[in-house]
Formats: structure tokens, sequence, C-alpha cells
């Protein structure tokens, strides 16, 4: 990505967040490591950290995540919030990535941009406090999305990627279309949480009415979101709203 995309975010960016720094980097371990760490060494200034390569990328429930350099998009946004209720804030996020990029891709609960049942890229939140006992915490939010075609080995969910609805794709071009939706959303969710999201969720929903299975074991049918994000699945045991960090949930094949 040049500077020319820095400089180009940047002047989109900073009149909505004042005194946000945009920073390319070729290589961090994890921007959204770095970030926290910032964070916790008293950091909370607005900023994007775009990285051209991870080292050490993470995922959710503490799985990697992998990425090519130049072949896929890899940031991490950092900001103070003060929601009233942080629930569902990875599906406003990925609601807002989605209708950003491409009218094809689909969300898979909580956090992951589907294509056909593929993964096209994952979201990662992690907050810090300042430690001062105020609600306002700085929020890290990392995107993970593939730009180019990608090997599926290794991976658990087969990989999709930008290039192939939309050949012209690229990480800058991607990111330049979704940076601003992504920061208003922050915005818009710190005032309002998840409701307002929840009908644009639904319309991209990957699991509605579709058979799924719970990380437990537990066998449902998915039946949309509740009005703080969670799942809900129709189980042997009646409607569950699954809002656990700690639950995954996949479709039956
Ligand atoms: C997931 O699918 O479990 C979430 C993947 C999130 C990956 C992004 S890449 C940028 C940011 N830095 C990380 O280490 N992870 C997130």
């Amino acid at each position: 990505m040049s500077p020319g995309t820095a400089e180009a975010l940047w002047e989109r960016l900073a009149p909505l967040a004042p005194g946000l720094t945009v920073e390319m980097v070729a290589e961090v371990d994890s921007t959204n490591t770095e970030l926290m760490r910032r964070a916790r060494a008293g950091q909370a200034e607005p900023v994007l950290l775009v990285a051209q390569a991870q080292t050490a990328g993470r995922g959710r429930l503490g799985r990697a995540w992998q990425s090519a350099p130049g072949a896929s998009l890899t940031f991490s946004l950092g900001l103070s919030l003060a929601p009233a209720d942080w629930a569902g804030l990875s599906l406003a996020v990925g609601a807002t990535l989605a209708e950003a990029l491409h009218p094809a891709i689909r969300l898979k609960w909580p956090n992951d941009l589907w294509v056909q049942d593929r993964k096209l890229g994952g979201i990662l939140i992690e907050t810090a406090s300042p430690g001062d006992g105020a609600a306002r915490r700085y929020a890290v939010v990392g995107v993970g999305i593939n730009i180019a075609p990608r090997d599926a080995a290794g991976l658990s969910t087969a990989p999709a990627w930008l290039q192939e609805f939309d050949p012209a794709a690229t990480d800058a071009a991607a990111l330049l279309a979704l940076a601003v939706p992504l920061l208003q959303t922050l915005q818009a969710f710190e005032r309002f949480g998840f409701t307002p999201f929840q009908a644009r969720f639904a319309a991209r929903d990957a699991l509605r009415d579709r058979p799924v299975t719970l990380s437990d074991g537990t066998a449902g049918t998915a039946h949309g979101v509740t009005e703080s994000g969670a799942l809900l699945v129709h189980t042997a045991a009646g409607m569950q709203a699954v809002s656990s960090a700690e639950v995954s949930v996949r479709p039956v094949a």
C-alpha cells in the first residue's frame, strides 16, 4: 500500500475522529497485539494500524490468523469508546464491512465474513481499560480479509477471496471502501448499541434457518440474532440464546 493510500485514509478519517493517525508498517507481530500493547502503556489515541505482514496474527478463541503479504488486508482500528453495552459490536462491524465490500458477502455469527460458506475474513475485537475506573475502554477492532487466492491447507474452513468476485480488488481499494463506514459504525454503536444493526445483520445472516452444531456438541437450528446480538438456536431443550465468546457454531454440512 502506498503512502498516498495512508494520506487518503487520513483525509477521510481524521475529520470524524480528531487526532486520529494512520500508520502503515511492513511487518508487525499482530496489529491487534501492537495496539493492545500501546493501550496498556497508556496510549489511547485513535489510530488505524495497517500491516503488510503479520508474524503472529491472531484470530478468535486463541486461533492463529494466517495471511500472505499483498494477498490480504490486515489492520486494526483503535478507538476509545463508552457504549452502555458492548454486546453485538462484532456483528455490527461485520454487517458494515460486508455492506462496504460486496453484496455477495454473508455473515457467520459472530464475526466471520463468508461467501458461499467459505471464509473471506474475520474480526477480532479486544478492549483495554485505561485503569481509571471510567466506563470508557480502548477498543481494538482487528480485521483480516483475503484479497487474492489463498491455499486452503491448514484452514478449518475453506477460504474465499475478494478477487473471486471482484477481479480488480486490492488491499488498498478495500480499505478505502470500508474505513469510513467502519469508523462511523463504531461511533454509532457507542451511542445506540447493537439494535440499529440487528436488521442489517439479519439481511446477511449465513446461518439463518440452517441446522447448526455448537462447539459443546448441542445441535439445533439457527433462528437469527437477538437485540443484543446473541444467536438464537432452537435445540431439543428449546430456544437458546447463545452469547458466550467461548461458543463457536458450525452449519451442518
Ligand atoms: C477470526 O477469524 O477469528 C478473526 C481474525 C482476525 C484477524 C485480524 S488480521 C488484523 C488483526 N490482527 C490480528 O492479529 N488479528 C486481526
